[in-house]
């Protein structure tokens, strides 16, 4: 499965659930290592990077049993301390180790982590914020080693409130000695998550869902049965699938409390949304309006995980449009690809300026990332004619079976 063929300028039309989400569910199979007992996880969606989670946690010496969407994991029996670069290296999240390993093992080894091709994605703000904890770091070849003999709580302040840091920061503080606060945390609903996940299993945490978090350190974990929200990226993808094809949809299960940015956006374009029962009627027969200027934004605001998928959406748009990106410094890897399809749009500096055409043709594209490979099938989608996108191992990290949901929406799609 390398290859995705469709053929596109069709509205897409049906009923689809929405999977569960993937950065809920991957700092909380992290945080597994943290319970002295066993974790049951239900809803985790099966997608690459999932399994590479579980890789992981297996090459810890964790038990880890994966069967359709429940996993369950004793940690238990978890020795090492050293993350494999054969799993670290194909996905950045692997650094959510660095707090549960610390926490847990008062030490733990990690190659650099890989992931995305969306900018350098440094990790100094999760060291820096573990060095007011008594952990120290020291580079030893391609590996980071960290150390922390007793982990102390402390007082932090984000310089930037990133997600990754954030969860690390509370993973390394829910078994430290003493109370960890920190300021200017993130607010993302997986932070939330996996917040409310670690209170379940005995964690004292104050101030969820805010900027400021206060952990008071505990002594065990205990055993906890959760299920995974679902995903509101995936949900977000496929409700601009409808806008752009002009299509009219049901998402059933979208967590639509969590994408009032993103409703807001496709409001603005015209469409017609519909919420009930938690299920997300979408019709985009008429989302054709521009969007003047949008800007990526930290939660509550529109993600940037959506901006690609976005940009597809607004390069059959009436007029011109603007789309800045705010969090990463190198996300319009899709521009280039778009532009195959004959989208006009230019990037200057972190905007993309988008002069919305009548339709798009069909070609040969090649996926580069998750959410930009997302975004060209959403493009292939609307787009007349075959369309045909290489290297789709990059969308399988996100999407359980991008084909499988779209051809329970009516479009012609295949692997090939
Ligand atoms: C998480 C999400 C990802 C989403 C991103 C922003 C997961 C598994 N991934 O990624 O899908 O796109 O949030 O919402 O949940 N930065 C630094 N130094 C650091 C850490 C981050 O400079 O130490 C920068 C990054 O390069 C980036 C920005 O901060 O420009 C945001 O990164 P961050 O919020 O940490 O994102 P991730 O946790 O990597």
């Amino acid at each position: 499965m390398a290859s995705i063929e469709m053929y596109g300028g069709k509205p897409l039309c049906g009923e689809i659930e929405i999977q569960g989400s993937k950065n809920a569910a991957l700092p909380i199979l992290a945080a597994t290592i943290l319970i002295d007992g066993i974790t049951i996880l239900h809803n985790c969606p099966k997608i690459l990077d999932i399994f590479y989670m579980v890789k992981i946690l297996e090459s810890l010496g964790c038990s880890v049993l994966w069967e359709g969407h429940r996993i369950q994991v004793d940690a238990r029996p978890c020795k090492k301390i050293c993350v494999p670069e054969e799993y670290a290296g194909k996905m950045r999240s692997s650094v959510i180790f660095l707090g549960p390993l610390l926490a847990k093992k008062k030490e733990a080894f990690l190659p650099y982590p890989g992931g995305c091709v969306i900018g350098t994605r440094p990790i100094d703000l999760h060291m820096k914020a573990l060095s007011s904890m008594n952990i120290f770091f020291k580079e030893e070849g391609p590996w980071i080693h960290a150390k922390g003999e007793p982990i102390l709580g402390g007082n932090i302040v984000l310089d930037f409130p990133s997600v990754g840091a954030t969860e690390n920061i509370v993973l390394a503080s829910v078994l430290a000695n003493g109370i960890t606060r920190l300021e200017n945390a993130a607010m993302e609903p997986e932070i939330t998550e996996l917040c409310c996940f670690l209170t379940k299993a005995g964690a004292k945490i104050q101030g969820i869902g805010t900027s400021v978090l206060e952990i008071q350190g505990v002594k065990e974990l205990k055993g906890v049965e959760h299920t995974i929200e679902a995903d509101r990226i995936v949900a977000g993808t496929y409700l601009f699938a409808a806008l752009g094809t002009r299509g009219q949809v049901l998402l059933q299960n979208a967590p639509v409390g969590q994408m009032r940015a993103t409703l807001e956006i496709a409001q603005k374009m015209g469409a017609l949304l519909c919420e009930k029962d938690g299920d997300l009627f979408v019709d985009g027969k008429n989302a054709w309006e521009r969007l003047p200027y949008i800007k990526t934004e930290i939660y509550p605001g529109f993600p940037t995980d959506l901006q690609s998928p976005l940009l597809s959406v607004l390069s059959v748009a009436k007029g011109n449009s603007i789309v800045e990106e705010t969090i990463f410094e190198s996300r319009f890897k899709v521009v280039e690809e778009l532009r195959r399809l004959g989208a006009s749009m230019e990037i200057e500096g972190r905007q993309v300026i988008i002069h919305g055409k009548e339709r798009l043709n069909g070609c040969c594209l090649k996926a580069q990332e998750l959410r930009g490979g997302a975004a060209l099938v959403i493009a292939g989608l609307i787009a007349k004619g075959k369309t045909r996108i290489i290297q789709t191992q990059y969308i399988k990290r996100g999407y359980e079976d991008i084909c499988r949901d779209l051809k329970a929406l009516g479009a012609n799609i295949f692997y090939s």
